[in-house]
């Protein structure tokens, strides 16, 4: 699959997660306050909870049920109770387009 428009990137809010879905799979997508934009799996590995109704703190997307703060870099959550990573999406800017390609992920070891 290539890569999907998503959303403007006028439409995102600074410190903001947007929930997005490619072919029911959901993501959030995130516009930080360096201006950078990631996009990363959606649901929580520690419960079916939505990331994007978290807290965009830094480069960290905090769950909002138990606090687990996942990486927008590397997917993995830097304190417990969640213990695997989600899923880094590839986001590519044309001129006002977000773009995710689902298939390509980008999660650091
Ligand atoms: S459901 Fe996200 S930390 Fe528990």
């Amino acid at each position: 699959m290539s890569a999907t428009r998503v959303c403007a990137l006028s439409e995102l809010q600074q410190d903001e997660a947007r929930r997005v879905e490619i072919d029911g799979v959901p993501m959030a997508v995130v516009l930080d306050g360096n201006g950078e934009v990631h996009a990363i799996g959606d649901t929580c590995t520690h419960g079916d909870i939505s990331l994007s109704d978290g807290f965009v703190e830094g480069d960290t997307l905090e769950c909002w049920a138990h606090g687990s703060a996942f990486s927008l870099r590397t997917g993995k959550p830097l304190n417990l109770p969640a213990y695997e990573p989600v899923p880094v999406y590839e986001v590519t800017i044309e001129g006002d387009d977000v773009l995710i390609d689902p298939a390509v992920t980008k999660n650091v070891d």
